[in-house]
């Protein structure tokens, strides 16, 4: 049994860490800070725990030594706690982007700040299972991905890795929800702007292209993605379409194989490819509240043109899912621990 915080427990992807880790039986949850709510109950901000916990927001500066931390706090906030959560907690894992990409350059240019901690770059290990395992099982430190690029890369990771496609040819087109933003009020979440809104908002440019490249990159195989981003209907779960071009010789065969090969232990991730029924394709519907990546393709081999399509809950594999997971490998329990909830039909 470990004692663990959360900082940053009244946002949307605290609150689904705090549902996820009640009801996981090796650990207790100690403090969960939120600077807005401190001495409340977290029932005020997550009615869904209601009868669960009787736990109360405390601020910040009053979380106290625990076995793990998670850190779930907005882009850019966790490198300036990083000296004091270090000190309280020997395992850490960071939601936020702060730490996941190794190279300082990528991170200022793509977020446009200066890292505040950029020694601490080369120490977080990134959080996704299916690639880090092994060094997630020694890692002090974890970076979950982000979710946009958590479900583009466990897409296209086999792919990339068995060498089926044209490493200049990915065209990511991401359907988004709205609970990705998290939940401080904007202009653009403002129920008139967002509601049945079909909106791009980044064509192009979007700050997720970064870890994808570095995540699907191998030695000298550079791969370049090229990502758009619109808002959709939806309050959570995304949906990623992938264009891309399969390689002289490759068959629909191979990448069967690939996916086959490299997923057949992995026990959130799904094959999709039914001939049948409704649900024929990854849809984030039925994934809500899972840690389940499914993914599915179809392939035109005439023109080489390959559809692959991606769709996990942003707030479960994409977020508070993939955090479990690594706090399970870090801590020696079975990889699946709390995470077996199978999701809902009709929803
Ligand atoms: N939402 C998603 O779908 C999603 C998916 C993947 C990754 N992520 C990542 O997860 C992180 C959290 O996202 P979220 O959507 O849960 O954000 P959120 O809903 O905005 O919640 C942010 C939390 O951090 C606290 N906070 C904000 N600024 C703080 C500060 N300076 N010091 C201490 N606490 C602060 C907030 O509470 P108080 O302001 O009351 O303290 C709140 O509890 C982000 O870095 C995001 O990139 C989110």
């Amino acid at each position: 049994m470990i004692n663990v915080s959360v900082l940053g427990a009244s946002g949307y992807g605290g609150g689904e860490l705090l549902r996820l880790l009640l009801f996981h039986k090796k650990v207790k949850v100690q403090q969960v800070t939120s600077r807005s709510f401190a001495g409340k109950r977290v029932t005020v901000i997550h009615p869904n725990l209601r009868g669960v916990t009787d736990l109360h927001f405390c601020t910040p500066s009053e979380l106290t030594k625990c076995d793990l931390l998670f850190c779930a706090l907005p882009n850019g906030e966790s490198m300036h706690y990083m000296d004091k959560l270090m000190k309280l907690s020997h395992k850490i894992i960071d939601t936020g982007a702060d730490f996941r990409l190794k190279d300082l350059h990528t991170f200022e240019s793509w977020y446009g700040e200066k890292h505040v901690k950029s020694d601490l770059l080369g120490k977080f290990v990134y959080g996704i299972a299916e690639l880090h395992r092994t060094e997630i099982k020694n890692a002090k430190y974890i970076a979950c991905g982000g979710c946009e690029a958590t479900v583009s890369i466990l897409s296209l990771y086999p792919l990339v890795k068995k060498g089926l496609i044209d490493l200049n040819n990915i065209i990511i087109d991401g359907k988004m929800s709205s609970s990705q933003a998290g939940n401080k009020p904007t202009l653009s979440s403002h129920h008139a702007e967002r509601s049945r809104v079909v909106r791009t908002y980044a064509p192009l440019g979007h700050r997720h292209t970064a870890e994808i490249e570095q995540e699907l990159s191998f030695g000298n195989k550079k791969a370049f993605v090229s990502v758009t981003a619109t808002s959709i209907e939806m309050v959570r779960g995304l949906l990623v379409t992938i264009h891309t071009k399969i390689l002289d010789g490759v068959t629909e065969k191979n990448i069967w194989s690939a996916y086959r090969e490299i997923y057949k232990n992995e026990p959130f991730i799904r094959i999709v490819n039914e001939t049948e029924g409704i649900y024929r394709y990854p849809e984030p519907k039925i994934l809500e509240g899972t840690n389940y990546c499914d993914i599915g393709f179809a392939l035109d081999s005439k023109s080489k043109h390959l559809v692959v399509i991606g769709a996990i809950d942003n707030l479960g594999k994409g977020t508070a899912g993939q955090a479990v997971q690594a706090m399970n490998i870090m801590c020696g329990y079975p990889e699946t621990t709390g995470l077996t909830f199978p999701g809902l039909h009709p929803v």
